[in-house]
């Protein structure tokens, strides 16, 4: 057995040997133990000039994945990119990829790749802004772990996610990609998905992938709703609303960070310099990379501030946008504006060497390739499939629950089961689906027959489309509905209607679905119980007296039909909350719960609506059970600002089942030099109460986290006055002192 050995190590010492002679060394850059900084600087003092606007750039790979397309994609293929979209699945062809670049280019720099794993990659897990509901940070950065597995499984190093645009237009189709209107709540869910995605360590471990901060910034104050438009934003309303959670997620270690599509008050997001460098870089210190939106280089002629892709190279490189997402702008005009000095050698290098750091620190020098295990090791693991089911549980939202008919009685026999969504897995998926394959995401029937497994009989019938002028098959719902006890109708939003470029001018539901409800109501008079799968609040006035129930299931994931049925069935107690709040109606947008209070707060009201309240408030929900809160205490009345102010409330179970309650704590501040909202949540906790029992939910004020706001140039302002603390219908006054 030793013979091979001692033979092999003397065949190493003598090729050793023989490149010493020849006086080969292996470079800096490749010594997996010296300090990544300076493998940095080795590797950059070598590269040439093309190498490096080769670094800056990204492409797409597998994007049409007709086998005669990706043959020919990779003949083509320069192995020194930066990076890769790649939308392969297969972690066989992204190793072929990587070879090409290891072996076959000068320096061996490996290819980074990315994707969009939004809410999951193979198991997906609620929309985000589903997620949002559930307030439970740990359980969201647990899924961000699985994403950030299976992804890595499949080939992927990095994700463009997560996506903390605050939303406060549900007219914006990418309202579902965010965690909703509030900076605090988005700002705890962006810490979680980088430590989820990332994991804990500044170098990341093959379970992990580099994460990025997306859309920086104020990409859901697009006028109207509408994508890709302008977006007039104070500087006042940055720093307070849209910059906080950006400045989280930089804190958590985000590795990256993609500018957004907008013009920001006349200069579009990829050319801002204060936003990207004198603000992210600089003031923040952030230490990774910037990328551009897909093709939002070149879009820079259409935004008008630009008149050729030269000037749009020059314009996003020298504001601080280091790669170039797809429109190949940096390779093709870099080395003629180095020419003409319009960029400078050290703003490219400080470019490349925040992608290089960033390669570095997810090992891809050391270790370029995707280790090949079985596909059914790989994605929808038990782990993972338990995760999804709690998060899709805890996600949904109990809106409305008249007389308590939900949970279903065990008095009911029949249940009529109505609505395009009833038997379509495919929208119950959502925007962004990962690599998720449909034929693995449960679907609503299947899942209310093994939930109610031959008690209850199910009648069913499509009843319409999810939009359309049909109504033949009203007849044969009304029917199903007469033979039974209650009716569940199942409506809502395809996946397709929320996501990029999918902004509606009309939240509410389309019309023939409005229509199915009030014939079942008025044809029937049955119990009428309301599940919804949409991917933004919906305008529900017209319709919501009609139903006895509402549960907004919004778009759940791959096993969000069982967590539908068992909140329906009562084995599931529903505990989620509204990231955002509901209007009555279209018209009503913008409504939010952080709104600044109007001069005339009585007044100002829409007549035709006798009220400036929405349907439902942010921090909305209902549950099956009862929670009595006791008596806030506050450990003082008066503080100091260096001192600390403990509040803390007891909460009992009255009810008779076992619940996870969310005690939302929230502060206002009503006279200070700048304005500020009505109130502004500034802790949450969710905890577990078995029916009977006590808990004590607990909020450390630190004044100078929790009390100070930022004035228009981001600076932390402090100040002495009154305070209320407000937590459910309790609202508490407290003095802060010099
Ligand atoms: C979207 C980004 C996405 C990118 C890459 C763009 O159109 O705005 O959110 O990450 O494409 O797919």
């Amino acid at each position: 057995m030793k013979k091979p050995l001692i033979f092999l190590t003397g065949i190493l010492l003598l090729a050793g040997l023989s490149s010493l002679k020849k006086g080969y060394k292996t470079p800096l850059y490749k010594d997996e133990h010296a300090p990544i900084k300076q493998r940095v600087e080795d590797l950059l003092k070598r590269m040439t000039l093309d190498e490096k606007m080769m670094q800056l750039s990204q492409y797409t790979f597998g994007l049409n994945d007709n086998p005669n397309n990706i043959e020919r994609e990779k003949s083509t293929l320069d192995p020194r990119v930066g990076s890769l979209i790649y939308f392969g699945n297969d972690p066989i062809l992204r190793n072929e990829i990587q070879k090409r670049a290891i072996e076959e280019t000068r320096l061996g720099i490996p290819i980074l790749f990315g994707f969009d794993i939004i809410h999951g990659c193979k198991t997906l897990f609620p929309i985000p802004l589903a997620t949002g509901c559930s307030f439970d940070t740990a359980l969201a950065r647990k899924a961000c772990e699985i994403a950030a597995r299976e992804s890595y499984l499949s080939g992927i190093n990095w994700t463009f996610s997560p996506m903390i645009n605050i939303a406060r237009d549900p007219r914006w189709g990418r309202i579902s990609e965010g965690y909703g209107e509030d900076p605090y709540t988005t700002s705890m869910f962006a810490i979680a998905s980088v430590k989820g995605y990332q994991g804990n360590k500044n170098i990341i471990d093959s379970l992990h992938i580099a994460a990025t901060l997306k859309h920086y910034i104020a990409y859901g104050l697009s006028e109207g709703g509408r994508d890709y438009t302008y977006t007039d934003v104070s500087r006042q309303a940055l720093w307070e609303t849209y910059l906080p959670a950006f400045k989280a997620g930089v804190d958590a270690g985000a590795k990256t960070v993609m500018s957004s599509f907008n013009d920001i008050s006349g200069t579009p997001a990829t050319i801002n310099k204060y936003l990207l460098t004198d603000v992210l870089k600089n003031d923040w210190g952030f230490k990774g990379f910037v990328v551009s939106d897909w093709d939002a280089i070149a879009q820079l002629m259409a935004q008008g501030v630009a008149k050729d892709s030269m000037a749009c190279a020059q314009k996003a490189l020298m504001a601080g946008t280091d790669m170039d997402m797809l429109d190949g702008i940096y390779e093709q005009n870099l080395k003629e504006l180095l020419k003409e000095h319009r960029v400078t050698m050290q703003r490219m290098d400080d470019a490349v060497r925040r992608i290089l750091t960033v390669k570095f620190q997810l090992g891809l020098f050391d270790h370029p390739y995707t280790p090949v295990i079985p596909a059914s090791q790989r994605y929808l693991q038990p782990h993972a499939r338990t995760i999804a089911s709690k998060l899709a549980a805890e996600s949904m939202v109990l809106l409305k629950n008249k007389k308590n008919i939900l949970p279903i009685s065990s008095s009911v026999k029949s249940i009529a089961v109505i609505g395009p969504m009833v038997k379509d897995s495919f929208d119950l998926m959502g925007a962004w689906r990962g690599r998720a394959d449909v034929k693995d995401v449960e679907s609503i029937y299947t899942a209310l027959q093994e939930e109610f497994n031959g008690k209850i009989s199910l009648h069913y019938a499509k009843g319409c489309d999810f939009d359309s002028k049909d109504k033949s098959d009203f007849d044969s719902a009304i029917q199903a509905a007469k033979i039974s006890d209650e009716v569940i109708l199942f409506l809502g939003e395809k996946n397709g209607w929320s996501g990029e470029n999918a902004s509606r001018s009309n939240i509410s539901l389309p019309k023939v679905q409005e229509d199915l409800i009030k014939a079942i109501k008025e044809k029937t008079g049955k119990p009428v119980i309301l599940v919804l799968n949409n991917g933004r609040p919906l305008a529900l006035a017209n319709i919501e007296p009609d139903v006895n129930a509402i549960l907004e299931a919004w778009q759940p994931g791959t096993l969000g039909a069982s967590a539908i049925a068992g909140i329906l069935s009562g084995r599931i107690n529903p505990s989620g909350k509204l990231d955002v709040t509901f209007p009555l109606t279209t018209g009503q947008i913008p409504v939010f719960y952080d709104m600044r209070q109007s001069a005339r707060p009585q007044s100002g009201i829409y007549q035709d609506l006798g009220t400036n309240d929405p349907m439902y408030w942010f921090g909305y929900g209902l549950t099956y059970t009862t929670y009595h809160f006791g008596k806030v205490k506050l450990s003082a009345t008066s503080i100091k600002k260096k001192q600390q102010l403990i509040a803390t409330v007891h909460v009992t179970n009255t009810g008779t089942r076992d619940g996870e309650e969310t005690v939302l704590w929230y502060i206002s501040h009503p006279e200070a030099t700048i304005s500020r909202p009505q109130k502004e949540l500034k802790h949450f906790q969710k905890l577990g109460i078995k029916a009977g029992q006590t808990v004590t939910y607990k909020f450390v004020i630190n004044p100078k986290a929790v009390l100070a706001y930022p004035n228009d140039k981001g600076e932390s302002i402090l100040e002495a006055g009154d305070y209320y603390l407000m937590v459910g219908n309790q609202k508490l006054r407290f003095e802060l002192r010099n």
